[in-house]
């Protein structure tokens, strides 16, 4: 058995959780929309053909943001395609994704689906095909209140009250081969800056996005934040990243420590971002949205798992199942994205429904719960707070993590990986952890010390774990892979004494008691 000896302090604050860090995302993309969070005819279906089972689900996952439309969708996409009488709107060729796309699901039905679901939308422009001018006609669609072309356009289409929409991401991977109308840093750059111009010009209140790089794997990584940020440092608040792991070499240890290249990630575009403020001598500090993370690799090579012959429409692609050793690599990721709450201020889990999801549905049947949804509710449940720099000291192992590009193999070299993962969020009522043990033989015991909270009691303590790593959720087994009590928790004088199962994600709610 491992040993593992923590502090906590009250005192050592990485920085608050902005609710944004909770969010997630539907493309236009398979199943995530038709057959996904809408589905007219279905028996739990609303007036308006949006699955109420889903919709419950969601409400007990808790994204807070949802990014829409894409993701590489966007980059062919015309907004004025959505909206209107659905009758008249055009059926599509969406050459993202290869299949149709019969656009009776637009803009103004996914800002419905946001309200009902309690959620703020996050919309991406098409930056691919189009540029500045479609950019600010949808702004001023959607956020105008009335007595221009656009604006009572909306009205028109009945939505009489603006929709309001703050958060803007100008375009997606512009970087990407894949992307429709890839650009080069200097030309996106640019184009990032005139379409922001505009949109800020039609709405001053909208807050920016510029496209990071696709991956970390990219040759162009590190340059292109460089570049891009050269250009639209003054026009936007935000810049965006991209990071999806994968197992593809069966290396199970690798593929758990891989999470820490999330932490390298974050830390690198911080880097670069901060050195363009400082070549301007600027104190603007650039925030990140992560605005894609998740586990993804079954589903992603080779093309014929992404492409369905015959331009189906909603095709079943990248229906990624979720087994336990995701659940805690994509646990990992959680903690990466707590630790770095101070400058990670937005974040989607891509994404949320049939498409790299926590959540799947059948077509005409039911919907469940896949392995990754138990730590991203966790998150959102747990991790509203302020993140404190936890102390940890544990045993190392070492692992090469393969983060292939195309037939290019990218080794990734992780000398130091703790096998104990940690985050800890402070709020007026207690204190959660957050932790990953990635020792795939043995528990460890892990001793916390915790300071300056005053008394503590545990009020939750929950594991996710699994002697099958391979172990699924599936229709006909929803539950096989939940959260169960974690055991062994004592409470010392110092904090806590517990035992991490080998391999599991667990979360430690304690509550503050009254003084005295
Ligand atoms: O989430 C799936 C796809 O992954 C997105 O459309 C794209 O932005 C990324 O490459």
């Amino acid at each position: 058995m491992r040993h593992s000896e923590v502090l906590i302090d009250r005192a050592f604050e990485i920085g608050a959780t902005d609710p944004r860090l909770f969010g997630a995302f539907v493309e236009h993309l398979g199943r995530s929309v038709y057959g996904g969070i809408y589905e007219p005819g279905h028996k739990t279906a609303d007036p308006a053909g949006y699955r109420q089972d889903v919709l419950a689900l969601i409400r007990e996952l808790g994204p807070t943001i949802v990014r829409y439309p894409g993701g590489n969708f966007v980059s062919g996409y015309n907004w004025e395609d959505g909206v209107g009488p659905v009758a008249q709107r055009p059926r599509r060729l969406d050459l993202a994704w290869m299949s149709a796309e019969p656009n009776s699901f637009g803009t103004n039905e996914f800002i419905d689906w946001c309200r009902l679901a309690g959620i703020e939308p996050m919309l991406a422009v098409n930056l691919g095909t189009r540029g500045a001018e479609a950019a600010g006609r949808l702004v001023e669609y959607c956020n105008h209140p009335a007595g221009t072309a656009m604006s009572d356009l909306r009205r028109s289409h009945g939505w009489e009250q603006p929709h309001a929409v703050k958060f803007w991401c100008l375009g997606n991977e512009m970087d990407a081969p894949w992307q429709i109308g890839a650009k080069t840093a200097d030309e996106y750059g640019r184009l990032a800056t005139e379409a922001a111009k505009v949109m800020r010009w039609v709405d001053p209140t909208v807050e920016l996005a510029a496209c990071g790089s696709c991956g970390r794997n990219m040759p162009n990584f590190g340059r292109w934040e460089d570049v891009v940020l050269e250009h639209c440092f003054d026009e936007v608040e935000w810049i965006s990243l991209h990071t999806y792991l994968n197992d593809y070499a069966g290396d199970t240890a690798a593929f758990l420590a891989s999470a820490d290249t999330v932490d390298h990630f974050i830390e690198e575009v911080i880097a670069v971002a901060d050195s363009v403020a400082a070549r301007r001598r600027s104190r603007k500090r650039i925030k990140l949205s992560l605005d894609e993370w998740n586990v993804w690799y079954r589903t992603r090579r080779p093309r014929a798992t992404r492409v369905k012959p015959g331009w189906p429409v909603a095709p079943d692609i990248l229906q990624e199942i979720y087994t336990m050793k995701d659940a805690l690599a994509f646990g990992g990721m959680v903690i990466a994205l707590l630790n770095h709450a101070d400058r990670v201020r937005a974040a989607c889990l891509a994404q949320l429904v049939n498409v790299l999801a926590p959540i799947m549905t059948e077509t005409g049947g039911p919907a469940w719960r896949q392995t990754i949804f138990w730590p991203f509710a966790h998150m959102t449940r747990f991790g509203r707070g302020t993140v404190l720099r936890a102390l940890v000291h544990c045993e190392t192992y070492s692992a090469v993590y393969h983060d292939p590009l195309g037939p290019v193999d990218v080794p990734v070299e992780l000398p130091a990986v703790s096998y104990l993962k940690l985050a800890a969020v402070h709020d007026d009522g207690g204190v959660t952890l957050f932790m990953l043990n990635r020792d795939l033989e043995g528990p460890i015991r892990m001793q916390a010390t915790l300071r300056g909270f005053g008394p503590l009691r545990v009020a939750d303590a929950l594991t996710l774990h699994d002697a099958d790593l391979e172990a699924i959720n599936h229709r006909d087994a929803p539950d096989r892979i939940r959260p169960v009590a974690l055991d062994g928790v004592e409470q010392n004088a110092d904090g806590l004494r517990v035992l991490l199962p080998p391999a599991s994600w667990s979360v430690i709610r304690l509550v503050a008691l009254p003084r005295g």
